[in-house]
């Protein structure tokens, strides 16, 4: 199977699970109407697939964790609302579309993202959403969820990430920024897919050095697009990046050099791989696809 077709039938399966998941209506209308908005927006949805084929590399069949998995994307789309705010990047283009607090008001985008982060953990405190995965194994992954998700993850990125606009750029903050803001929860996504197929320690190290150089790419990457990128493609407004001041990749080291560290991040990501079976190839591919990816 070809990466394009592995990496739609995952996000097919994914919003499948959202559509049955979000059919009932519930009451005040606008806030399940803010969530679904930028759900639905578009997106990758590549952390999901990631945690579903990193459970398929140790054995796993994906179709059993697809709830689980599509938490991840729930917290992503919370992170990638409030990241759009006023107070924070003040962007108005998301995913193709006018940005939540565009279309909502702050209040509404602000509590449309909590709201989506707080589903994210009502699903993974369900063990029936995931029945053939034990329960010490689901505590353990809806930790690991966690952890990468707050301070110590995600959200202590961001504010890094905030505390360095407009200050020079040095590459120990700025592999700190990435590592966290973004890393975090695609590494998080990875260790996942092993914790829950009952993987050995040693398979989940080498997962989770998959995903932290892949993660840490992965914003590489994010910064290089902001710069060349389209923003008709991309589904962001190009140039960003810029406007604000932020500490990127190209700031500090130039596109060419950024292409370069990206490029060896995804080499070490591969050759951590190196004893997984062919089952473990959609992560290889994935790994590859990131790299040349235009949205
Ligand atoms: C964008 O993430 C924000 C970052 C953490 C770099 P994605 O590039 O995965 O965005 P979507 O989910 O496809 O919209
Ligand atoms: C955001 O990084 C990372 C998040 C945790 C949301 P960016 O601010 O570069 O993401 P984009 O470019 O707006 O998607
Ligand atoms: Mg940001
Ligand atoms: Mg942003
Ligand atoms: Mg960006």
């Amino acid at each position: 199977m070809d990466i394009k077709t592995y990496l739609r039938t995952g996000k097919e399966a994914v919003d499948s699970f959202f559509q049955a998941y979000f059919g009932e209506q519930k009451r005040p209308a606008v806030l399940q109407e803010a969530m679904l908005y930028s759900l639905f927006a578009g997106g990758k949805r590549i952390r999901p697939v990631l945690a579903m084929a990193s459970y398929e590399a140790c054995g796993g069949a994906s179709a059993e964790i697809v709830p689980y998995a599509a938490t991840l994307e729930l917290i992503h789309t919370y992170s990638l609302i409030h990241d759009d705010l006023p107070a924070m990047d003040d962007d108005d283009l998301r995913r193709g579309k006018p940005t939540n607090h565009k279309v909502y008001g702050e209040a509404v985008a602000i509590l449309a993202g909590d709201a989506l982060l707080t589903e994210a953990f009502c699903i993974l405190s369900d063990p029936s959403f995931c029945p053939s995965v034990g329960g010490d194994a689901l505590m353990r992954a809806s930790r690991e969820i966690a952890l990468a998700s707050g301070r110590e993850g995600m959200v202590g990125g961001q504010v890094q990430d905030i505390l360095s606009e407009d200050a020079d750029p040095d590459g120990e903050t700025l592999q700190f920024i990435h590592r966290h803001k973004t890393a975090a929860l695609i590494r998080a996504s990875i260790r996942v897919g092993g914790i829950l197929a009952a993987a050995g320690e040693e398979k989940i190290d080498a997962l989770t050095r998959y995903g932290e150089n892949i993660g840490h790419a992965f914003q590489i990457i994010d910064d290089i697009l902001d710069v060349v990128g389209e923003t008709q493609e991309l589904g962001k407004t190009v140039g960003s990046d810029e406007k604000i001041n932020k500490m990127t990749y190209p700031r500090l080291y130039g596109l060419e050099r950024s292409r370069e560290i990206a490029g060896r991040l995804v080499d070490e990501a591969l050759s951590s791989l190196g004893t997984f079976p062919a089952a473990a190839d959609p992560l290889r591919e994935i790994a590859r696809y990131l790299l040349s990816r235009r949205s």
